[in-house]
């Protein structure tokens, strides 16, 4: 699958390495010093390019946006338009314009993103957490919980969640997104760790054990019950023949497919 990361810092360059490494194409985006994209496309080898926020969208099946909160609003601007392409948005609001009351973070960005078929997921867990624990053996691995209101997006990304080394579940809607989002606290699964083979108990960051009392305890288990979500290959071929003919993508001019 083709993936656009507009953000390549410690979460989306995390993100980026996980899944050039599973085989995908990256194309990373956005920085005050593009030559350092550039030296991270080189590091991440032939799979990976550099390019423009809007290049990685043309060139995504599938974008990362991992900016700081106080940035979305330029990297939205540099994007220009998302057209259909699934989102997967990683950000926590810290720092200014904050989403209004009653509203999720989720439910704010995707309508800041409009257009998108919006996720949210890679969010949860600190950047050093995630590198250490994408490359865990299956029976240690650690849930990512996504939240989006297209069904068949969230199937998408809970492909590459598998492929970035991690567990997928999904904790349903934007409107029910806040219990993955920031601040950690009681009753959220932000900022907590969650392994599959453990549902029902969690973790704490440093390495107490609670019972999970959320409802996201059950959206963990119902996950665990589904079928595996390891088709990349194929969702990818037919995302990508889905995706490229209907909006006859460009060739980007940066982004570059191996
Ligand atoms: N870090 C974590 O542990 C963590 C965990 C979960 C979620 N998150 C969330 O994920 C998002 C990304 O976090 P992160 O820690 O990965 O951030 P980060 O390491 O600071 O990466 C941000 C990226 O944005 C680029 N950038 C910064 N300012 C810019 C500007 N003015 N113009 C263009 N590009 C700019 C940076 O590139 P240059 O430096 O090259 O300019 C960098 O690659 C945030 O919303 C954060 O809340 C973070």
């Amino acid at each position: 699958m083709r993936i656009g990361i507009i953000g390549a810092g410690r979460i989306g360059g995390g993100i980026a390495r996980q899944l050039t490494a599973a085989g995908h194409q990256v194309c990373v985006s956005f920085s005050r010093d593009p030559s350092s994209l550039e030296r991270l496309a080189d590091e991440l080898g032939p799979r990976a390019s550099a390019g423009s926020p809007a290049e990685s969208v043309e060139f995504g099946d599938v974008v990362v946006v991992s900016v700081p909160w106080s940035l979305v609003p330029d990297a939205i601007a540099q994007v220009g338009t998302f057209g259909d392409v699934i989102v997967i948005d990683t950000t926590n609001q810290f720092g200014s314009s904050m989403p209004p009351k009653g509203q999720t973070a989720a439910q704010f960005n995707a309508s800041r993103m409009a257009g998108s078929r919006y996720t949210k997921s890679f969010n949860t867990l600190t950047s050093a957490f995630q590198a250490e624990a994408a490359a865990r053996a299956a029976e240690s691995r650690v849930v990512q919980w996504l939240c989006g209101d297209d069904s068949a997006a969230k199937k998408i990304v809970s492909s590459l969640i598998v492929d970035a080394g991690f567990v997928p579940a999904d904790l349903g809607g934007t409107a029910g997104c806040a219990v993955m989002e920031a601040p950690r606290r009681a009753g959220a699964v932000y900022g907590e760790e969650y392994r599959a083979p453990g549902a029902g108990r969690r973790r704490g960051r440093r390495g107490r054990a609670h019972r999970a009392t959320h409802p996201a305890h059950t959206a963990l288990r119902m996950t665990r019950r589904a079928e595996p979500t390891t088709s990349t290959t194929s969702t990818a071929a037919s995302r990508r023949s889905a995706a490229s003919s209907p909006r006859m993508r460009p060739q980007p001019h940066a982004c570059r497919r191996s």
